[in-house]
């Protein structure tokens, strides 16, 4: 999506995609990564989530990437962390404690930022993209993700035609298509989870996966 899309539903607080909870997948299978606690950990189109503070939980530094500048500022009072900003090239970087949120576009964040990662966390970012443009992120991520690094990758997939993204269906062809000549691809587990989303149950969708991957870019 363009980033005005995303500026209005900030603005107008229509964030459906942000989650009360940690997300139970992210609690299963960060373990299975193996991180040393200090490792750091990079979260793509990052929002608000409180994913971050789990991360940031379990010892790691955060480093997020976002577009929208009150969900950053939310982030930090939401979670009454007192914050400082400093502009770094064209991002506004905000920092407390172990997490530090880079404001701006993730395509022009410089790799050099992120060749110190141990590990990386996409939940709802690959999918916030139709399919025009998901193959630009996908590529993008990988640029950012040095080889051997691990990480966790949570997808919804459904019958595309029943309902107008964002979330777009991702299916796992499409991972293993698309994300295979830059990442070696695994899946943890795929649930369905209709029963959990009445946006998708009142629109009818007859069936909403979730899955979640593990993802370990090549050398
Ligand atoms: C579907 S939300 C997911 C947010 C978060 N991952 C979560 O689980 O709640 C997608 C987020 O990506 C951000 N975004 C969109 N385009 C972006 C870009 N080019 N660079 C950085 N962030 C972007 C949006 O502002 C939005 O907060």
């Amino acid at each position: 999506m363009e980033p005005r899309f995303w500026h209005e539903k900030w603005q107008l607080q229509q964030i459906g995609f942000h989650q009360q909870q940690v997300n139970p997948f992210l609690v299963k299978y960060w373990s299975c990564l193996g991180l040393a606690e200090q490792a750091e950990v990079f979260v793509p189109l990052c929002g608000k989530s409180h994913d971050m503070c789990y991360l940031a939980e379990q010892r790691h530094r955060v480093l997020g990437c976002e577009l929208n500048p009150i969900a950053v500022e939310h982030f930090f009072t939401d979670n009454e962390l007192a914050y400082q900003v400093e502009q770094i090239g064209e991002h506004a970087v905000f920092s407390a404690d172990e997490v530090h949120i880079y404001q701006g576009d993730i395509f022009t964040l410089p790799h050099t930022l992120t060749a110190g990662i141990g590990g990386f966390y996409d939940r709802a970012a690959l999918i916030a993209w139709p399919e025009s443009m998901r193959q630009q992120y996908a590529d993008a991520l990988a640029k950012l993700i040095p080889a051997n690094v691990s990480g966790l990758l949570i997808t919804l997939d459904y019958p595309q035609d029943t309902l107008k993204g964002p979330p777009f269906a991702v299916s796992p062809d499409w991972v293993e298509t698309h994300l295979a000549p830059h990442f070696d691809v695994e899946l943890l587990e795929c649930v369905d989870v209709l029963a959990d989303n009445p946006r998708f149950v009142n629109k009818q969708v007859p069936w909403l996966n979730e899955a979640v991957y593990k993802l370990t870019r090549k050398a």
